[in-house]
């Protein structure tokens, strides 16, 4: 599930997802005009710096780099890892300079965002990521080989979302007041972490 847009003007929010389960499919099942409670915002965002920017997302992590993407003002690159088929990329394409990549080399280069990030030669100062674990391993190693700054955007299941059930911690590389161990609590912490700070 991502958040995709938001309009506070007119209290909107535009949510993407996949039917992976049952609340999924339940979703699938909503119509227009449906009430719905909401709880949130919770946990926080990105960090908006004025730097020369890649934005990566791949897969479901896809979507909420359009949000930002149309929020951060500089200068940026958007990657975009697909399974096989596109979503949104013309409206990325509105956004910055798009770069492609997909598992099966239907669209952009065959690989993983970091093959197409390679292949284009696309640089920047800092990272802002989503997408799933290996994908942001990987930026995360990138990026510290490279020295650049990296915010990436974890996922877990979450239970309460609240920072109280600790149901979605992941490990961090200092002490968390909280829980007193290495831990960061996704929904409350996070999810956006400086990849230096969580292991993963
Ligand atoms: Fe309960 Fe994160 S979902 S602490």
């Amino acid at each position: 599930i991502s958040i995709c847009g938001i309009d506070q003007a007119a209290g909107e929010l535009r949510i993407v997802y996949r039917v992976a389960g049952e609340g999924t499919k339940e979703f699938s099942t909503y119509q227009a005009g449906d009430h719905l409670d909401v709880m949130g915002p919770l946990g926080n965002g990105y960090t908006l710096k004025d730097k020369k920017a890649i934005l990566i997302g791949g897969g479901i992590g896809i979507p909420p780099m359009l949000e930002l993407a149309k929020q951060l003002k500089c200068e940026k690159s958007i990657v975009l890892g697909y399974r096989d088929e596109t979503f949104l990329k013309e409206e990325f394409e509105e956004l910055g300079d798009v770069y492609v990549s997909s598992d099966l080399g239907t669209i952009g280069i065959k690989g993983t965002v970091l093959d197409a990030i390679r292949e284009y030669s696309v640089e920047g100062e800092i990272i802002y990521a989503c997408g799933p674990m290996p994908m942001l391993r990987a930026v995360k190693a990138y990026a510290a080989a490279k020295g650049m700054e990296a915010q990436i955007s974890l996922e877990e299941r979450m239970a309460c979302g609240i920072g109280a059930c600790l149901g979605c911690v992941c490990k961090s590389k200092e002490v968390d007041p909280h829980t007193h161990v290495n831990n960061k609590r996704i929904c409350k912490d996070g999810p956006v972490f400086d990849a230096e700070e969580v292991e993963i």
